[in-house]
């Protein structure tokens, strides 16, 4: 049985405005991760908050395997924290308002403050944090409950380079250790091949334009530098180069000649 099952999926913000999201579906495996990838406005954003149920379909469905959907949490595009509370109360609240503060969460906690490189920071505020830091908590804060799928809406966009390599291949240490299944936003396509197991590839109006699995045994910052990396990110340069070339001709798709 499929871990996540989209079938022609629609989305609408008003009657009468375009569909954000048209006639969209896949399956994604247990186990698999998957990146979203497309040019900004495609409604990468959109598909991720359907996913999560923080909006509604206007046609289609979704369904997400129980044990996934009763353990799944979201990192926003923004770090969000409440700016009163220090980093490390920040990383407790979903404990908290979970009533499952107690001492192992403690540890946790601070283990991933550790792992996120923030040892020093655990008693700041948020005023106090860079962006980058700042979006480390909100991930620490999204991995504290143990989920079992995160959502993750370009999480690394706004560190620094050195930073977002650690912070990807964090995530990739997350999915062997802890069986960590993660849906994750990107407009970069080396990203998008580094950290997914398949790649949703969608065009401006919110179709699938591209589905295909991403199949490297090892994954660490040295395979971007091969030639088989290499020759996947060639492959999606010239998908995204000619969906906007398609885009500038209005170039109609299959879909729409059929119809
Ligand atoms: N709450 C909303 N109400 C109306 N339009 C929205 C809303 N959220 C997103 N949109 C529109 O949907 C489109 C896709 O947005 P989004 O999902 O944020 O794209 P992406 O994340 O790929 O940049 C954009 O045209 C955006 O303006
Ligand atoms: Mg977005």
């Amino acid at each position: 049985m499929s871990a996540i099952d989209v079938n022609q999926l629609g989305k609408r913000f008003s009657a009468g405005a375009r569909a954000v999201i048209e006639d969209l579906s896949f399956q994604v495996s247990p186990d698999e991760t998957l990146c979203l990838l497309g040019p900004s406005g495609c409604g990468k954003t959109t598909l991720l908050r359907l996913l999560m149920g923080l909006e509604q379909p206007t046609s289609g469905s979704i369904r997400i395997a129980p044990e996934l959907a009763q353990h799944m949490s979201y990192v926003f595009q923004e770090p969000r924290l409440v700016p009163w509370r220090t980093c490390l109360e920040n990383v407790l609240l979903p404990l908290q308002l979970l009533g499952r503060k107690n001492p192992a969460a403690n540890t946790r906690a601070h283990d991933l403050l550790h792992q996120l490189g923030l040892d020093e920071r655990l008693h700041h505020f948020p005023g106090e944090l860079s962006g980058g830091m700042q979006m480390r908590v909100a991930l620490a804060r999204a991995l504290v409950t143990e989920p079992r799928i995160v959502l993750l809406d370009e999480p690394f966009a706004a560190l620094d380079e050195r930073t977002r390599f650690r912070m990807q291949d964090l995530l990739l240490e997350l999915k062997s250790r802890l069986q960590l299944q993660y849906v994750f936003v990107t407009h970069s396509i080396a990203e998008a091949v580094y950290l997914g197991d398949r790649i949703l590839l969608l065009d401006r109006t919110g179709s699938a334009r591209d589905w295909r699995a991403i199949d490297f045994q090892e994954r660490d910052q040295l395979l971007k530098l091969t030639p088989a990396f290499n020759a996947v990110v060639q492959v999606y340069s010239q998908l995204f180069s000619d969906m906007e070339r398609a885009e500038a001709l209005h170039v109609p798709r299959a879909t729409e000649v059929r119809a």
